[in-house]
């Protein structure tokens, strides 16, 4: 009874299988899916939009990942536990990243870390590696460029899509585990998919990736509003959590509860 490992994602690329990757934000949910055997989680800066109620993951801090990584730690033993690098905390180069990287895995208990970036980051990505921090590399929409890129499908056209490819190879190269690739078209990212040896996880990037990752409260149907074309709902959280609070507010109002079964003699 394990941690699934870095090398147990190389073997499944190998061997043609496919995984499932979900993001997680507290140590209860986090149980949840270990329990039904989600191989990697993410502790992703999207607990910017999902759990801290910022508008983007933008202003993440470090102390917010590190302390959410740890309580996801702390509820899981079979999931490996990536933990996403937030805006600021590595873009000053490669000590800075090393330095942010380091508390995650060491403090935080995370076993690998994920930042964004191709070509661009592949400085950041080579010191980590070497230094023994696996790494998960993002390309494609980046969020946390998101007042430069906006929300938007990257890799249209031909030019987009070399570049794509490249920031693949460049990460790659410099010794990532994975590639997420986020909003790209899906035949470019079969294409990135076969040309890599390294697996790559999409989101709204295809069928054709290696693994898939969704933002848990996306796929589990607690986030309100219109979601991105590229989510599959796979629960109603969002009315089976409201309707539970109206009912527990009735029964206080109506005096139904608490019962003499909830009572002390
Ligand atoms: O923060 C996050 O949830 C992510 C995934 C969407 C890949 O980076
Ligand atoms: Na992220």
């Amino acid at each position: 009874n394990r941690r699934v490992t870095v090398r147990d994602l190389a073997l499944a690329k190998e061997r043609g299988e496919r995984w499932p990757m979900l993001t997680a934000y507290d140590a209860m949910t986090a149980s949840v899916f270990d329990e039904a055997g989600i191989p990697v989680l993410l502790v992703g800066d999207s607990m910017g939009n999902c759990h801290l109620g910022y508008e983007t993951t933008v202003p993440v801090t470090m102390d917010e990942i590190a302390m959410l990584t740890a309580a996801v730690v702390r509820g899981t033993s079979r999931a490996l536990v990536v933990a996403d690098l937030p805006f600021g905390s590595y873009q000053e180069g490669e000590v800075q990243a090393l330095r942010s990287a380091t508390r995650l895995v060491k403090e935080a208990g995370a076993q690998a870390v994920k930042l964004e970036g191709g070509e661009r980051s592949a400085g950041q990505i080579d010191l980590l590696v070497r230094s023994g921090i696996p790494v998960m590399a993002h390309i494609g929409l980046t969020p946390q460029s998101v007042h430069a890129m906006g929300y938007r499908v990257q890799g249209r056209g031909e030019e987009a899509a070399q570049q794509l490819l490249r920031d693949a190879k460049a990460v790659q190269d410099a010794g990532a585990f994975a590639v997420v690739m986020e909003m790209v078209p899906a035949p470019v990212a079969a294409e990135v998919t076969q040309a890599l040896h390294v697996p790559t996880v999409g989101i709204g990037a295809g069928h054709d990736c290696d693994a898939q990752v969704l933002v848990w409260t996306d796929m589990a149907g607690l986030t309100p509003g219109r979601l991105p074309r590229f989510v599959k709902r796979y629960a109603e959280l969002r009315g089976a959590l409201g309707e539970a609070a109206r009912a527990f507010a009735e029964d206080v109002t109506s005096g139904a509860f608490p019962a003499p079964e909830h009572s002390f003699e």
